[in-house]
């Protein structure tokens, strides 16, 4: 007689009468169940419909509440025990419990090998070394890990940089969040200038702003090296700008910054040049026309040929054969004087500009919000 037809019986029908015989049939059941544990673990199964059925199947077979082993253990061999027999019967029917919880079904699907054309494969060991591992399905595609790139606007960053870098100029920094000392008044824009509105600047408390420029690193460079003094500054600004094709609340721009004895508009004009060369090719012009800065005087705009059209007309310069590049001009007295530095001595340039504008010049982008939104369709393309 099986096991199996042993549980359709009571233990006097089986002629059970003592502890031993009690322990040695639940030791026979409690086989029989690893051993089917055991088979189902080393036929595998081939997908994971057939994993999960084949496991339900076996997890059913025995604890099913209705009709399970376990349940006809309980409804054959311990309900109706008697007294003397009752407690080893219950302490074995307790046990059998425990041994048989690896069929609870989580516990069986998690350790069911996926059997693939007869190979079955490894169960790795966790790394933390907690039980046994899900298996590997070797059959599923593997991680695709995509390798990363610069930022568009960063990659542009560092091609300005690099042309200053070999020019002999330095990187310096400065806080994005700035007093309004630094952002305004040291670069001589005063109280009434429209940039210190509300509409223009994103105040933290009356005396803090976001930086609405990079200028203000201007002041705290002259503070802390004097001159001579040849530095670029790159960073992010803000302003209280909506946000359309051409502004961004946030942004970044690139400062330059040199000054020395007998500085002229000359090496401004020849610098801006070369650097307009180096990034768009030999045969760019610049343009240079007046315009206000407080912190420069005389201030400029730099325009450059259109590298596309060459000046004939097109869309990247909207047809104007120009394009607009950065303000600039020579650095204020004021502004050299609340830097620390002598004007009647020494003499300096300044420009800014905005990368995010270069690089979509640059590249060809009609929309400045592309840069912020991390579309990956967009991004990579760089
Ligand atoms: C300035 O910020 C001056 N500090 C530049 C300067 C420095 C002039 C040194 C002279 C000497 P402006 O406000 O024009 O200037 O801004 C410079 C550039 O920042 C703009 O040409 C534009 O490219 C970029 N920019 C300004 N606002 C935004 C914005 N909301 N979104 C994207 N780019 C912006």
């Amino acid at each position: 007689m099986t096991i199996y037809d042993k549980i359709k019986r009571t233990l006097q029908e089986l002629g059970v009468s003592d502890a031993r015989g009690v322990e040695s049939l639940f030791a026979e059941l409690r086989q029989a169940a690893e051993q089917e544990r055991a088979e189902l673990i080393s036929r595998g199964a081939p997908n994971q419909p057939q994993r999960e059925r084949l496991c339900k199947a076996l997890r059913d077979r025995w604890l099913a509440r209705k009709g399970g082993f376990l349940s006809q253990v309980d409804e054959k061999w311990l309900k109706p025990a008697g007294k003397e027999l009752k407690p080893v019967v219950g302490r074995q029917f307790n046990e059998l419990r425990r041994a048989t919880s690896s069929l609870e079904y989580e516990k069986l699907v998690e350790s069911l090998p996926f059997e693939i054309e007869g190979v079955k494969q490894m169960e790795l060991p966790l790394a933390s070394g907690a039980g046994r591992a899900a298996p590997r399905d070797l059959t599923l595609p593997g991680f695709h890990r995509p390798l990363g790139s610069l930022h568009p606007v960063t990659r542009m960053q560092r091609e300005i940089e690099d042309v200053f870098l070999r020019l002999g100029f330095r990187i310096e920094d400065g806080p994005e969040i700035e007093s309004t000392y630094y952002n305004f008044d040291a670069l001589n824009i005063p109280e009434s200038h429209p940039s210190r509105d509300d509409w223009d600047t994103l105040y933290i408390d009356a005396k803090t702003v976001l930086r609405t420029h990079t200028s203000p690193v201007q002041i705290r460079a002259m503070e802390k090296y004097g001159a001579p003094l040849y530095i670029i500054i790159p960073g992010k600004c803000y302003r209280h700008d909506n946000p359309d094709s051409t502004h961004s609340p946030m942004f970044h721009q690139i400062e330059g910054l040199a000054i020395d004895e007998d500085i002229t508009f000359a090496d401004l004009k020849g610098t801006l040049d070369f650097f307009a060369k180096m990034l768009f090719g030999e045969k760019v012009r610049t343009r240079f026309q007046p315009s206000y800065f407080p912190f420069t005087e005389p201030s400029g705009e730099v325009a450059v040929s259109c590298f596309v059209c060459d000046g004939h007309g097109c869309r990247v310069c909207k047809e104007s054969g120009w394009i607009e590049l950065m303000g600039c001009g020579m650095v204020h007295p004021l502004v050299l004087r609340n830097g620390g530095i002598d004007p009647d001595k020494y003499s300096g340039w300044a420009f800014g500009l905005g990368v995010d504008r270069f690089a979509m010049v640059k590249h060809d982008i009609n929309d400045i919000q592309l840069f912020f939104q991390g579309d990956m369709r967009f991004l990579e393309q760089f």
